[in-house]
């Protein structure tokens, strides 16, 4: 089936969650790192453990409360700091090659667009913030859905959005678990693993393994 459509994941894909601690890295002190990836863990497993539970809370909620938790656990009580951290979250650095990129496929006359865990409020700022408003056609949040990724309903946002079948669509996400959701819909997933992570989901695989964004037009999917 050809490909019409190329769909991102936003927070670790287009945006990078670690950029609101490295904008503050001073102020979170030696365990700026591990606050960040406490801070990133806990904010995805509340978002599988309330879907798994039928419960929903907006991806803004759930991360503050993975901040409170990751500040909590490495002693940071500073109020200041959390609230920095948050306003640096709602305008989280794009990866430099990701307005390129977008340019590129749009170019090539593919339709572009985000599907994302992340709340409409959250994803409109950060699109705005990285000046990506005019490269994407679509952004799709789970908020109308009341539950998270990977369920598959979340993946059908897209193919009813744009009136497609799931084999005319590249998903692209560095997370891996996401990839293996998209792989189980039908997407056609691509992973972008940045950090040399080794694989999982053996049965749910990627079509292709990148390590930056900028490689994507290339691949020719
Ligand atoms: C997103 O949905 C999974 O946090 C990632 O943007």
């Amino acid at each position: 089936m050809p490909v019409r459509s190329y769909i991102f994941d936003a927070y670790g894909t287009l945006f990078d969650v670690h950029a609101a601690i490295a904008r503050h890295r001073d102020r979170a002190g030696p365990d700026a790192e591990r606050i960040s990836d406490l801070w990133r863990t806990k904010q995805l497993e509340y978002s599988w453990t309330l879907t798994s539970m039928g419960r929903y809370e907006n991806f803004e909620r759930l991360t503050e409360r993975a901040l409170d938790f990751a500040l909590t656990r490495f002693g940071k009580s500073d109020a200041a700091l959390r609230a920095d951290l948050l306003a640096s979250y709602q305008k989280l650095d794009a990866y430099a090659d990701a307005k390129e990129t977008l340019g590129l496929l749009k170019k090539d006359g593919f339709t572009t667009g985000i599907l994302s865990n992340g709340s409409p409020g959250m994803l409109h700022a950060a699109v705005k913030n990285a000046g990506l408003d005019d490269m994407l056609d679509h952004v799709l949040s789970v908020d109308s859905l009341g539950f998270y990724k990977p369920r598959n309903e979340v993946y059908a946002l897209v193919t009813k959005a744009l009136s497609t079948q799931p084999g005319e669509i590249v998903f692209v996400s560095s997370n891996r678990w996401d990839i293996a959701g998209a792989a189980s819909f039908g997407f056609k997933p691509v992973w972008i693993n940045r950090s040399k992570m080794p694989d999982e989901y053996p049965d749910l695989k990627p079509v292709a393994v990148i390590d930056t964004l900028a490689a994507l037009p290339a691949l020719k999917l």
